[in-house]
């Protein structure tokens, strides 16, 4: 089946059962709790789960490009050695915000896998999560899966997006593809090749703080993702995600590039395998705004592109490798991507540079690199040694690692990691500390009480309510927190309302509104008059006067992107911004000066 027919097919499915289509949002995602890369389709509704924002449809569907390089979900280290990795991939999925829930997920993915796509639906297996009973009953009960085929597993079924963030249990599901591709015993006791997980259905109901615990997410949801190469590898019977059309005729072209054949032997399959998938994922990830640097985003991308040229490289190719990879990523994903081809030449321009450079670095760091190797009595480079090379001279560690490795040297990656440390921690020393130290207990009370504040200032600019909890903070100033609002709490780079609060008691001037935990408005208050006690009617009014001229600069920045991609082109990517009364910054990514 071609990657075309299948987006269409699964897309259709949903449009028809009342869900809208939303397109892929970019791979760099805008929420401040995710992480660095969107790795799924749900990112970029985080805002619904939370209940930050309202949803403007209570159910979606989409085909989200993702990339898993870094984190919680990075897929490197299995790339081209098994059938079903990837570091860039489209995900499939259907989402719910607070409308259905697991009694209409379950049934609906069924259907779809069994009478729309086709998959036998004797060979498929599910898990769910050690304590679901639920979904078991609904999988057995509902759906009809035998009991035998329906396994039990702990924290693999558990969904999170990152270190923080919306998350829940989950419940998958595998086909078996049969006793070549391993032993059998269902998804929990044979192995990832043999039964295929393609569809992770996750009911997403907990929010996960950075110290690890959970609080309950305002409305629970439903998020789902189903890998599209793996569809279309387990429809097909193909060994591999490789021999998908998309991916096949990279691979055909990286077997161009390099003159070498697949089938030659394992590391020649390994690598061009690596090739065909790194040039999608540099492709896109400079499509969507990254460029290559030392920090961050930037650095996992610099490691993309370098460690292709590195495969390339150790296949005999001494040419430029990249810019042909980058054209035939355009050529084969431009229709379902449009904006590839718009952008395709400041793609392959940024990713030729690239290249170009590693390719002198790596002749002069070789140098140092065989000259500190020359140097050692013992087996092991030391971290200080990787560290430089990787500061100095933009050797990624893994670069190194391979290249030591060459010649039968390890490398000190905890000694590397603590010099990396150490030049974060000197590059911190200097910016003033965060002032909210203190833990989420009071917080949580309130939620698990009282349930998220009620957010009436889309509309209103004053409301009434009661005040449910006012905590003092030892710069004398107070937490309040109301049932409803009409302050918007700081996010999205939108600062928070200013205003004040009054009480038959007292009257408070509210200095700033943020939120406390997702859904939670924290309004920061300093007494000007009597007093303000927990129990209390309130009345709350923003300084609507303010609010004005903030929505004049949120405008400024909508305005400022569209004239930015008009003058500098369509390569201009939002990266953050701060929205205030007197003035606005925008963030953007450009290659010139
Ligand atoms: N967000 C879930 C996943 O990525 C569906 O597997």
């Amino acid at each position: 089946m071609r990657a075309d027919e299948l987006r269409r097919t699964f897309v259709r499915f949903f449009e028809e059962r009342g869900h809208t289509v939303v397109p892929s949002a970019g791979l760099i995602p805008t929420h401040p709790t995710a992480p660095l890369f969107t790795n799924s389709g749900m990112m970029q509704f985080v805002p619904y789960f939370l209940g930050e924002e309202a949803a403007p449809y209570a159910r979606a569907t989409s085909v989200q490009k993702c990339v898993r390089l870094s984190g919680k979900h990075n897929d490197i280290s299995e790339l081209g050695r098994t059938r079903r990795h990837l570091t860039f991939f489209e995900m499939l999925g259907n989402f719910s915000f607070g409308d259905y829930f697991k009694e209409q997920a379950i049934p609906l993915a069924w259907e779809l896998s069994t009478e729309v796509v086709g998959f036998d639906g004797d060979r498929l297996w599910v898990t769910v999560h050690d304590d679901d009973d639920e979904a078991e009953a609904i999988w057995h009960e509902s759906v009809g899966v035998p009991m035998e085929r329906i396994q039990r597993l702990g924290a693999e079924n558990f969904w999170e997006m990152g270190e923080t963030g919306p998350c829940g249990p989950s419940s998958e599901i595998h086909l078996d593809c049969g006793p070549e591709w391993g032993e059998p015993g269902g998804p929990a006791h044979g192995g990832g090749d043999r039964y295929v997980e393609f569809w992770n259905l996750v009911f997403p109901q907990y929010y996960r703080h950075p110290d690890r615990s959970l609080s309950d997410l305002p409305r629970k949801g439903i998020d789902t993702g189903a890998g599209l190469e793996r569809w279309q590898m387990l429809l097909d019977g193909t060994r591999s995600v490789f021999e998908t059309d998309v991916l096949a005729a990279l691979v055909d072209e990286a077997q161009a590039v390099t003159g070498r054949r697949l089938g030659t032997d394992e590391q020649t399959d390994v690598a061009l395998r690596i090739l065909a998938d790194h040039a999608r994922t540099m492709t896109f990830l400079v499509n969507d705004g990254v460029v290559p640097s030392n920090e961050d985003r930037g650095y996992v991308l610099r490691r993309v592109i370098r460690r292709a040229v590195r495969y390339a490289h150790r296949l005999g190719v001494e040419r430029a490798t990249t810019p042909a990879l980058v054209t035939k990523v355009i050529d084969v994903m431009g229709d379902a991507y449009p904006e590839l081809r718009r952008n395709g030449d400041f793609v392959g321009m940024v990713v030729e540079r690239e290249e170009d450079r590693f390719r002198r670095t790596l002749a002069s760091g070789s140098a140092l690199l065989d000259e500190a190797i020359g140097e050692l009595d013992g087996g092991t480079l030391p971290g200080e040694v990787a560290f430089k090379l990787h500061d100095t001279f933009g050797f990624p560690l893994e670069v190194t690692s391979e290249v030591a490795a060459e010649r039968g040297v390890e490398v000190d990656v905890e000694g590397f990691e603590a010099a990396m440390a150490e030049q974060r921690r000197r590059g911190r020393a200097g910016r003033t500390p965060g002032s909210e130290a203190e833990g989420d207990d009071a917080y949580r009370e309130l939620l698990d009480q009282f349930g998220t504040t009620d957010f009436l200032g889309y509309a209103e600019g004053e409301t009434d309510g009661r005040v449910l909890a006012a905590l003092p903070r030892p710069d004398g100033t107070l937490e309040v927190f109301l049932d409803r609002t009409p302050f918007y709490a700081e996010s999205g780079g939108q600062v928070g309302d200013t205003g004040a609060i009054t009480t038959p008691t007292g009257r408070l001037e509210v200095l700033d509104a943020t939120y406390a935990l997702p859904g939670l408005h924290r309004h920061v208050a300093r007494v000007v008059d009597g007093e303000v006690v927990t129990g209390q009617e309130a009345h709350a009014a923003i300084d609507a006067h303010r609010r004005d001229y903030v929505k004049r600069n949120h405008t400024g920045t909508h305005l400022l992107h569209w004239a930015l991609r008009e003058v500098l082109g369509d390569h201009v990517h939002q990266q953050g911004s701060l929205v205030a009364p007197d003035h606005l910054r925008f963030d953007f990514s450009h290659y010139g000066q």
